[in-house]
């Protein structure tokens, strides 16, 4: 493995050729805030966001350059990156057509609902978080493909800039080297070979990472599209891995995987249209119901993050998350009430019992009476045709299983343990569920990814995600009430301290710059605070046109995220 210096990292001159357009992505450096007046790309990595961006010069619209740079982070984020994950992208296209595309993994069709049971009934979370048994059906090529009818250029123009970076490596950042150091055992405990992110001197930053077996997996599937991922040799190398653990993902399994286009959720706050994404994600559903239950009551006036507005947002987290709990589940295989659990009476219902300055009582605030690491990650895009993408993607935790396909290069996902292994017992972001999420055949499993589009006028005018599991939908929620409420600027919509309530365990999680005067008071009403690292990496652009277009990119100060655009 080659060694470079911190400088040289950002010396070293390498040309990567996105096919006969000769494109310079290195050296890179992070920005977190870019202004321009056609289009920009934000992702996790500073990479990827290069990669969509000159995606979206070299004539790309914004669906090319989602699938480019998530065909990137797969190589160069592959914490959360990925092949071998899942995800959603809501998309609002030049011609007022809404998409909102479903590729989040499966359960296999010989999972059970105690597969994760021991004889005595009790949930072995291991064995829904790592090796080959905790990974649900990767959906991830599966969506790249579906969006693809929505792209401009060749499929060969947005994988190889992936291909190159895994074949001839590039230089990682200082926070992964870190992260790659601290993951090696586990690395080393869930994989019989020796994988790409382990080496025995420890990882610096600047140190090259080649990954020979993935680059042979992006070409097969330049070759032989989403089928050479789903058939043939891949296919096979991923029955394999499971096979040498407890893994039960099949070849029909693989060949059957279906990305779904579904309808997106859409509604109205105040002038804004809101569009997010329905079930299997909770994350469209409980940010409407954030939104509809802050809309009438003049949070703007409290101001921003004062303990009546924080206390407020925190009120109407906490009821949502109780209603996830017991409501939300895939709705191809459960009825999930999303009629009534946005609708403006069960939601004046449910802050009924509210009561400003007084904390509430997770004991006694269950889900509503009616007769649903974190390491995910988000791009954002716009370009200059008038195209907006959001798009989430995830392994679940971070690396997901820490099992690497071998021979194929990808890291599979641990995305089972997002169902609920057993009624009552937290998974682990802590979130409990119900019936509505139990584990069965070809279901998929609820997620909190909210990847979400706001648009004015009818146009795109916000574009916003996270990763942070179901840190997610609160995470959105409070980025939009900064702009739309409180009239933060964006770069202070993300990067201010967040706070978050999921109803169960029963305390409100605040960021360590979160204001101490303002966690006094909370205090003081009854709060059981808990300081916690970073909540989310939110990736935003808002458009404005105001003295004409701009477009203003912010990637999240809290990780090595970077906005690019021109
Ligand atoms: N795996 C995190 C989520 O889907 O919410």
């Amino acid at each position: 493995m080659l060694m470079f210096s911190r400088i040289t990292v950002f010396l070293i001159l390498l040309f990567f050729c996105l096919d006969s357009n000769a494109q310079q992505i290195l050296p890179y450096t992070i920005t977190k805030k870019i202004e321009g007046t056609n289009g920009a790309v934000v992702s996790a990595h500073p990479l990827a966001s290069k990669v969509g961006l000159n995606i979206l010069k070299a004539g790309g619209n914004a669906v090319d350059a989602a699938i480019g740079t998530q065909l990137a982070l797969a190589v160069v984020y592959p914490g959360a990156g990925n092949l071998g994950g899942g995800g959603f992208m809501i998309a609002c296209l030049k011609n007022g057509k809404t998409v909102a595309l479903d590729y989040r993994e499966m359960a296999p069709s010989n999972a059970t609902k105690d597969m994760y049971l021991d004889k005595n009934g009790n949930p072995i979370t291991q064995l829904s978080l790592e090796g080959p048994m905790a990974s649900g059906i990767p959906g991830t090529v599966a969506g790249l493909f579906a969006s693809k009818k929505y792209a401009k250029l060749s499929f060969k123009k947005l994988i190889s800039p992936a291909i190159q970076l895994a074949e001839e490596g590039f230089p990682i950042t200082a926070s992964q080297a870190q992260s790659f150091n601290n993951n090696k055992s586990d690395f080393e405990r869930m994989n019989k070979t020796v994988v790409a992110f382990v080496k025995n001197t420890p990882w610096k930053e600047g140190d090259m990472l080649i990954q020979p077996e993935l680059a042979k997996t992006l070409k097969r599937i330049l070759r032989k599209k989403a089928r050479g991922f789903y058939e043939g040799p891949i296919a096979k190398l991923i029955v394999q891995e499971m096979n040498r653990g407890k893994g039960i993902i099949n070849l029909t399994d693989l060949k059957n995987y279906k990305a779904i286009e579904r309808t997106a959720i859409r509604y109205n706050y105040k002038d804004y249209e809101i569009v997010g994404m329905p079930m299997p994600s909770s994350g469209g559903i409980i940010i409407q119901q954030l939104m509809k239950i802050i809309e009438q009551r003049n949070i703007a006036d409290m101001g921003f993050q004062t303990a009546a507005s924080v206390q407020l947002m925190t009120e109407a987290e906490r009821r949502a998350f109780a209603d996830r709990g017991t409501y939300m589940g895939d709705a191809d295989f459960v009825k999930v009430p999303v009629k009534t659990l946005v609708s403006e009476s069960y939601l004046q219902q449910r802050m009924n019992d509210f009561k400003p300055g007084v904390a509430g009582n997770s004991k006694i605030t269950k889900e509503g009476i009616i007769s649903e690491s974190e390491e995910t990650t988000h791009i954002s895009i716009v370009d200059n045709e008038g195209n907006a993408v959001s798009v989430t993607t995830t392994l679940n935790g971070n690396y997901g299983s820490y099992t690497v396909v071998s021979g194929a290069g990808f890291l599979l996902n641990n995305e089972m343990d997002d169902f609920s292994v057993k009624p009552g017992s937290p998974n682990m972001y802590g979130a409990v569920g119900k019936a509505a999420n139990a584990i069965a055949p070809g279901k998929r499993m609820l997620s909190s990814m909210s990847p979400t589009i706001v648009l004015k006028n009818n146009k795109p005018y916000i574009v916003v995600g996270t990763p942070g599991g179901t840190t997610i939908p609160t995470s959105v929620f409070q980025s939009l009430v900064n702009i739309l409420e409180f009239n933060l600027n964006e770069e202070d919509a993300v990067n201010k301290p967040k706070f978050h309530h999921q109803w169960l365990p029963d305390e409100l999680f605040i960021e360590k710059d979160f204001p101490t005067t303002v966690a006094a008071e909370l205090k003081a009403m009854g709060y059981k605070l808990s300081t916690r690292t970073g909540i989310g990496r939110t990736e935003l652009i808002r458009i404005t046109n105001n003295n004409g277009r701009k477009v203003i990119a912010i990637a999240d100060k809290r990780g090595d995220d970077a906005a690019e655009g021109y």
